[in-house]
């Protein structure tokens, strides 16, 4: 097996932080999308929250729980050949102390094949990834815009704050996260941020400085079409080929041209 296909581990992330390499990560949530942005060699899969919206059609990420997030997380983990899997930890699942954060954390590595877990907050989360991280569990961190938070925050809004984002992502690198998920905030911020911390920097609406970018799949895709924030490049136009491939089906069903002899038994 090529060094390049070997599967990605944890110590890689610092490696490639050092060597300036950057890190592609791209959201999954079931067995057949995860194995196809495997088969292209994304680094690292994350089973995010975001199922909360795009998968479930809910308008936040609240009513997300920890049971959905294990089983969706057991389908992308058993899919990935090569990419990390790390596994959000939902909204009530750990903000409430370093043991409740312990106990479903644990279930991600006891039930599942993820490699980590993900939770949101900076200074006030750092006693939980602590927790995590001495009980051997790897933890990304993510700040700035923390959906989780969208009802005190007021809305999906950059957050601009530099000197609060600063001590929030050097609190989650002190505590031992493995990486950072840096989210709509603004590009000169993450610039900053990145050169001081040990670990790399994910950006998500955090402009090009990061040492690596996260989207979510529908949204990169053109899967989801309800909201498309700035930061979202389309790298396809999947739902307008869904739309045209069903249209046709409808089509020769009702005219009687499918299925055709080839496609039928004798
Ligand atoms: O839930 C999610 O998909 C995320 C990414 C947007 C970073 O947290």
């Amino acid at each position: 097996m090529a060094p390049a296909d070997l599967p990605v581990t944890i110590p890689d992330f610092a490696r490639w932080k050092q060597q300036g390499r950057k890190i592609s990560i791209l959201t999954a949530y079931d067995y057949m999308t995860a194995r196809l942005l495997d088969d292209a060699g994304v680094d690292c899969l994350l089973v995010g929250d975001s199922l909360g919206t795009t998968v479930q059609g809910w308008d936040t990420t609240l009513r997300v729980t920890l049971d959905q997030m294990v089983y969706h997380a057991e389908m992308v983990a058993r899919a990935a050949r090569r990419a990390l899997v790390v596994a959000d930890l939902p909204f009530g699942s750990y903000q409430a102390s370093p043991e409740q954060a312990l106990f479903s954390a644990a279930r991600f590595l006891k039930e599942t094949q993820c490699q980590g877990v993900k939770l949101e907050g900076g200074r006030r989360s750092a006693e939980a990834i602590r927790a995590l991280v001495e009980a051997g569990i790897p933890v990304m961190g993510h700040i700035g815009l923390t959906p989780q938070s969208i009802r005190r925050l007021g809305g999906y809004k950059v957050q601009r704050d530099a000197d609060e984002l600063l001590g929030d992502a050097l609190a989650v690198a002190q505590a031992g996260a493995f990486a950072l998920i840096l989210e709509c905030i603004p590009g000169d911020v993450a610039a900053r941020i990145t050169p001081k911390l040990a670990i790399p920097t994910i950006g998500i609406g955090a402009g090009p400085s990061c040492d690596g970018q996260v989207l979510v799949t529908p949204d990169l895709l053109g899967l989801f079409e309800g909201f498309r924030p700035k930061f979202v490049r389309r790298y396809a136009e999947l739902g307008d080929l869904v739309r045209k491939a069903v249209a046709q089906y409808i089509a020769d069903v009702t005219s009687g041209g499918f299925p055709n002899d080839q496609e039928s038994f004798r």
